[in-house]
């Protein structure tokens, strides 16, 4: 029996109709409650989205297991639960819209709180590089030259046996040839041992004296131990012209390196040989860490030996066009590592190539 046939069989329809929508019209009731309930407490994103599938989900949201319902509902009062599930679709819709817009809001205001910036703190001071001890040494070495009148020269690593040994006036198989551990690269090419053959090609390239050159760069030999470094730094420096003494040698020797080092350096002369110059001195000064008191820079001896130097062989100035009859010079070569670690007190040349960022702070200048 159907309930309508129930009505017309005397009972109240509207009752058990009224009944039983009120009863289901309750339960909607009862779940919207519940969902403003649980709609209040989402304080955040999972919050919210657990709160959607328990309410709207395809598989157990409490919604469509209520359209499930509705055969269960007799069919007068169908209408009305329809509607009611309707409305009560709608208010979960509009709840968890509202909830979204209010943790919009609240994450939105996150992310400003926390790029926002303090004018008042304290600027990050910007982080200043330093130059390498040995770039240092050379724009210093630089400098006083420029003040004595001395240009700068430039020229190639990769040399020939003409211009590092042959115009040098090192003769094909001599001894002193052995002294430079000569790094050979295909083509009858070698990586230069020194920055003389710079004298070579300045010579040749000008002719006509006065010649007032220094030349530095990257120099190489097949060398490697505390003191040594297969590649180091030269310079040299060239000066030629009428009358050049060995006197005009030891004041510039005297200029630069008390420039260089300190201006109570002293200065000593020891004959020496180089093939290139007639004749030759090796160089010390008074060493810069104890003032040529004696101490573990020094030996003990009081003295640094720092350079090679000597009056220009008259057969190196034939060779590249100038008349020794007329002109003269002189010429000096010095390591610029060494001059690098007894300024700064370096121990080991190798720690000057290791690129320890620790070692570049440490010489600031
Ligand atoms: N070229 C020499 C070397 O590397 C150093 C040297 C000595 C350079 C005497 C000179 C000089 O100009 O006159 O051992």
């Amino acid at each position: 029996m159907s309930s309508e046939q129930a009505g017309a069989s005397g009972d109240a329809p509207g009752e058990t109709a009224g009944g039983a929508s009120n009863d289901t019209l309750n339960q909607l009731a009862a779940l919207a409650d519940a969902f403003a309930a649980e709609a209040a407490e989402v304080a955040d994103r999972p919050g919210w989205e657990s709160l959607r599938l328990a309410w709207l989900g395809k598989k157990q949201g409490k919604l469509r297991g209520l359209m499930g319902r509705m055969k269960e509902i007799p069919p007068q009062d169908r209408r009305a639960f329809g509607q009611g599930v309707n409305e009560l679709k709608g208010r979960v819709e509009a709840g968890l819209e509202a909830i979204d817009q209010r943790l919009t809001q609240g994450e939105r205001q996150a992310d400003q709180d926390a790029s926002r910036i303090d004018v008042t703190l304290p600027g990050r001071p910007p982080q200043l590089g330093s130059l390498h001890p040995v770039t240092q040494v050379i724009r210093l070495i630089e400098e006083i030259f420029a003040e004595l009148g001395y240009s700068v020269a430039d020229g190639p690593e990769i040399e020939d046996d003409r211009h590092n040994f042959e115009l040098l006036n090192f003769p094909p198989e001599h001894p002193a040839r052995d002294t430079q551990d000569t790094l050979f690269v295909d083509g009858g090419l070698l990586l230069r041992t020194h920055t003389s053959p710079m004298q070579i090609r300045t010579m040749l390239a000008r002719q006509a004296p006065p010649i007032r050159i220094i030349c530095h760069g990257r120099v190489y030999r097949n060398d490697n131990d505390l003191r040594h470094s297969p590649m180091f730094h030269q310079v040299e420096c060239l000066a030629i012209d009428e009358g050049i003494s060995l006197g005009d040698l030891k004041g510039t020797l005297e200029a630069f390196c008390q420039r260089l080092f300190s201006p109570e350096t002293k200065v000593r002369l020891r004959p020496s040989f180089f093939p290139f110059t007639e004749p030759s001195a090796e160089v010390d000064v008074t060493c810069s860490a104890c003032r040529g008191k004696g101490c573990a820079t020094c030996s003990n001896t009081g003295w640094m030996e720092i350079l090679g130097s000597g009056m220009v062989d008259p057969r190196v100035l034939r060779a590249c066009g100038i008349d020794p009859a007329r002109y003269s010079g002189f010429a000096f070569g010095l390591g610029l590592d060494r001059v690098a670690m007894i300024r700064y007190g370096i121990p080991n040349i190798r720690m000057l190539f290791d690129g320890d960022e620790r070692l570049l702070r440490q010489v600031r200048s």
